[in-house]
C-alpha cells in the first residue's frame, strides 16, 4: 500500500467526522500488518470530555476486529496549512499497539506529510513490558 492511498483513505473518512462542537474533522487509516485496513473520523459529543478522536476510532474498530499490530497510521486534520498530530492519548493507544517499525504519517495531503515512530511521538513510553 502506498502511503499516498492511505492518506487518501483517511482524508474520505474525515468526511465522517462528527463534529458539531469543533467543527475541527480528523480522519485516519490504519493498515495493519496483516494487510488489512481500517479508517475512523473524530466523534464528538455534548459531554465533551466523551469525545473520541479519529485515531482511536480507527484502532478501537480494528482491535475488535481480533487485529493487533498497526503497520501504518495516517492522520489528516481539516485546519488548512497545518499538521494535526496526536494528541497524548492517542499517542498513548497507538503505542500500544504499534513496534519500532511503525510509520505515523501525518499529512496535510498526498503530496505534504511528516512520517515519525513512536519513540519520536511517545519517548520512554509505558508499555506493557512495565507492568
Ligand atoms: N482530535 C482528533 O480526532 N485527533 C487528535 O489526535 C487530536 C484531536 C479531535 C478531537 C476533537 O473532536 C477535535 O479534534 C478538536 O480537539
Amino acid at each position: 500500500m502506498r502511503i499516498e492511498d492511505l492518506i487518501s483513505m483517511a482524508a474520505d473518512a474525515r468526511k465522517n467526522a462528527y463534529v458539531p462542537y469543533s467543527d475541527f474533522r480528523v480522519g485516519a487509516a490504519l493498515l495493519m500488518d496483516d494487510g488489512s485496513v481500517y479508517t475512523g473520523c473524530n466523534v464528538e459529543n455534548a459531554s465533551y470530555g466523551a469525545t473520541n478522536c479519529a485515531e482511536r476510532t480507527a484502532i478501537f474498530k480494528a482491535v475488535s476486529e481480533g487485529h493487533r499490530k498497526i503497520s501504518a497510521i495516517c492522520i489528516v486534520g481539516s485546519k488548512e496549512g497545518s499538521f494535526a498530530f496526536p494528541c497524548g492519548i492517542c499517542r498513548q493507544v497507538i503505542s500500544e499497539f504499534s513496534d519500532e517499525n511503525t510509520k505515523i504519517i501525518v499529512a496535510k495531503n498526498e503530496e505534504n506529510y511528516i512520517v515519525r515512530s513512536v519513540a519520536e511521538l511517545l519517548p520512554d513510553a509505558f508499555t506493557p513490558n512495565d507492568l
